[in-house]
């Protein structure tokens, strides 16, 4: 983390948002069902000094060029994300005064760790500070979200903004994807000797968000032949399968009913201090993902089935899939053999070797200096 690139007493303002991963819940924030994610140690910083005019530039260390734009203009890259969220905040009626904005990051990018979430939340951050407007924490995500939807172009749930917006240091978030209601529910690991290993597979993202506008119509399409307004809706499923003629369709419906009550087994699990128990939820995900929502990629399963054979708890995808990252939940004291587990696996199947680290929970949006 260069945070120490930022030159000292440049900037009015410093914030950081942290990148995410998704304990449980996946394909589910658009469902308007259950997420479970947590906040991670890597972050975005960024640092903001206010101009008189009301233009924004944008220097991203990695990046040689500094961006710069006026209102209502389209920006393409990675300064998308910046430009959106100006856009989605005077679309909201915010007065966001002209900056010259600089961000680093140590959240990996394309990996499914949701960076393009901290960058935007980040930004948020510093255009609400050097304005002097005050917008609750819990409001930030949906304005985020939009940057995401209508400016950048991907229509993406409100996970990942949630988390990094949200995160708190030692806890996942409990999210209900439609009233937006929280609970911070306790995720102390170190204290029950376990751990969580992230794997990042290394899988190259392709068509990514192709498939992932599929599967949301897929949902969306399905949930209206079913009558209700969204798939959290769905009381029974036996039954309303049977309504359901495309068999492709009927995966889809099962993955993401059987995945909402999978986050609340989770949570439950959790209130009642058993982390262990939450191992096979996290497999069980996994198979649905595979099996129902045919996401994962042959990295990804490799690392499940690996971590699993070496002796993890439970073990999953995370995030929108097509590659990314697997979860393991692992004694402590096995994250090294776990980790080798897999990396020999990639080596025999002839695939980039992929990361791992372990994660604790860490805190969300928060002001540096
Ligand atoms: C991506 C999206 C999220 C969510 C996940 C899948 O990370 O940004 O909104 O839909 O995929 O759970």
């Amino acid at each position: 983390m260069s945070v120490e690139r930022l030159p000292a007493g440049h900037y009015d303002t410093v914030w950081a948002s942290p990148g995410r991963v998704n304990l449980i819940g996946e394909h589910t924030d658009y469902n308007d069902g259950f997420v479970l994610p947590f906040a991670l140690p890597h972050r975005t910083v960024v640092g903001g000094r206010r101009l008189d005019g009301p233009t924004w530039t944008v220097t991203s260390e990695g990046y040689d060029e500094p961006v710069t734009f006026g209102p209502g203009e389209k920006v393409e890259g990675w300064a998308a994300y910046v430009a959106g969220v100006v856009w989605a905040l005077r679309e909201a009626g915010h007065d966001v005064p002209g900056a010259e904005l600089f961000v680093t990051s140590d959240v990996p990018s394309g990996a499914g760790l949701s960076s393009s979430a901290a960058i935007e939340c980040a930004v948020m951050a510093v255009l609400l500070d050097l304005a002097g407007i005050d917008v609750p924490m819990a409001v930030r995500p949906r304005l985020a979200q939009r940057a995401e939807n209508e400016y950048v172009g991907a229509p993406t749930g409100i996970m990942d903004q949630s988390a990094s917006t949200l995160g708190r240091e030692g806890h996942a978030l409990f999210l209900d994807c439609r009233s937006l209601a929280t609970e911070q529910v306790p995720f102390d690991l170190a204290a029950q000797g376990l751990a969580i290993l992230v794997v990042d597979s290394k899988a190259p993202h392709a068509h990514v968000s192709g498939e992932y506008a599929a599967r949301r119509r897929s949902c969306e399409e399905a949930a209206k032949i079913l009558n209700v307004a969204a798939l959290r809706d769905v009381t029974d499923l036996d039954e309303a399968l049977t309504r359901l003629d495309d068999e492709v369709m009927r995966k889809r419906v099962r993955h993401v009913v059987t995945e909402n009550q999978r986050v609340l087994d989770t949570v439950d699990a959790l209130r009642a201090g058993g982390a262990r128990e939450i191992g096979p939820l996290m497999t069980a995900s996994h198979e649905s993902m595979r099996d129902d929502y045919e996401i994962t990629v042959p990295q990804v399963d490799t690392a499940v089935n690996a971590a699993l054979a070496a002796g993890a708890h439970g073990a999953r995808m995370t995030g929108g899939g097509f590659g990314g990252c697997v979860l393991a939940l692992v004694d402590a004291d096995r994250c090294d053999a776990v980790e080798a587990a897999v990396r020999e696996a990639f080596t025999e199947a002839g695939f980039t070797p992929p990361d791992a680290f372990v994660v604790t929970p860490a805190e969300g949006t928060h002001k540096l200096s």
